[in-house]
């Protein structure tokens, strides 16, 4: 497995995979990685020949006042599991490589960076959408995997890539759970003991929505008042946002009909969990 920390480099090997002939698939993380992140490996070593995992943590995508700096961060438990996992090359630049001093260039996915996590994080979709266009263009994969954990950002990806005519397919990858139904996160590093346990009410509230819509309750409203109350039934919880949206446009619904994204942001703490379902009537 291959450690390359340059542009360069990491362009020249990719080259060189392209001219052999073979399927490239690029997984971009942020490194600490756990079950989440070598499922979407799984899928790429399933779907390409060569995979690329890149681990940056990308300052752009954190406003200041948030966890940039105590972002966990273990290159060599991450690079050890790549190797294991039978990744190809981790591409592993510095802060100082991607964006270099005088750096300029920004990308925005316009109305879809607003809503949702982009009411409490107003700049971190740019940040995304940034970082993943430059990999986009430095690996030039023929396809790309990204979680469904992440499912506003896995949206808006995938019309930043049609919108700029990046010629990848996306592809997404189902939401690893703990036992309890927590879904694997590297934050969740973050939670004491009473967080931790606390925390399933995020995935509890999504089950509740997914109960209520299958035996026919189709009033947004009712539903996430009931979704809203369980999760504050939990003493550390502070919702950031409950929602039930379209799976498109990820704007507000009234009626729980078609596919719905139901989506759950709360703070433990400092700590912001995330969390989402697809209710599909
Ligand atoms: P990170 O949070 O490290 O996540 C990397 C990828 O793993 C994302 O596509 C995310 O959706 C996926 N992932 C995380 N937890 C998961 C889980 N429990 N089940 C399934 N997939 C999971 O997302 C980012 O990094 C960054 O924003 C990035 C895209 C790398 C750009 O910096």
């Amino acid at each position: 497995m291959k450690v390359i920390n340059d542009v360069r480099d990491m362009r020249r090997w990719t080259e060189r995979q392209r001219l052999a002939g073979r399927r490239l698939a690029l997984v971009p993380t942020m490194g600490y990685l756990h079950e989440g992140h070598l499922s979407l490996i799984r899928l790429a070593r399933q779907r390409a020949d060569v995979v690329v995992v890149s681990i940056f943590v990308n300052p752009t995508q954190f406003a200041p006042n948030e966890d940039l700096d105590r972002y966990p961060r273990d290159f060599e438990r991450d690079e050890a599991l790549c190797r294991q996992e039978g990744v190809d090359a981790v591409f592993y630049p510095s802060a100082q490589t991607m964006y270099p001093p005088h750096y300029k260039t920004y990308v925005i996915t316009e109305d879809l960076s607003r809503v949702l996590c982009g009411k409490s994080r107003p700049s971190h979709f740019r940040g995304v959408t940034t970082i993943v266009a430059k990999l986009f263009n430095i690996v030039r994969p023929h396809l790309a995997v990204f979680g469904q954990k992440d499912a506003q950002q896995l949206i808006i990806i995938k019309k930043m890539t049609a919108d700029l005519n990046f010629d990848i397919d996306i592809i997404g990858a189902p939401i690893v759970r703990e036992a309890d139904g927590l879904a694997m996160s590297s934050r969740n590093a973050y939670l004491n003991k009473e967080e931790r346990q606390q925390a399933t009410v995020l995935y509890k509230s999504l089950q509740l929505a997914r109960r209520e819509a299958e035996q026919g309750n189709r009033s947004a409203k009712d539903i996430k008042k009931k979704m809203t109350a369980l999760i504050e039934s939990a003493p550390l919880a502070r919702i950031d946002y409950v929602e039930l949206v379209d799976t498109q446009t990820l704007t507000a619904k009234e009626r729980i009909e078609g596919e719905t994204l139901a989506a759950v942001a709360v703070f433990f703490g400092k700590t912001r969990l995330i969390d989402n379902t697809v209710l599909n009537l």
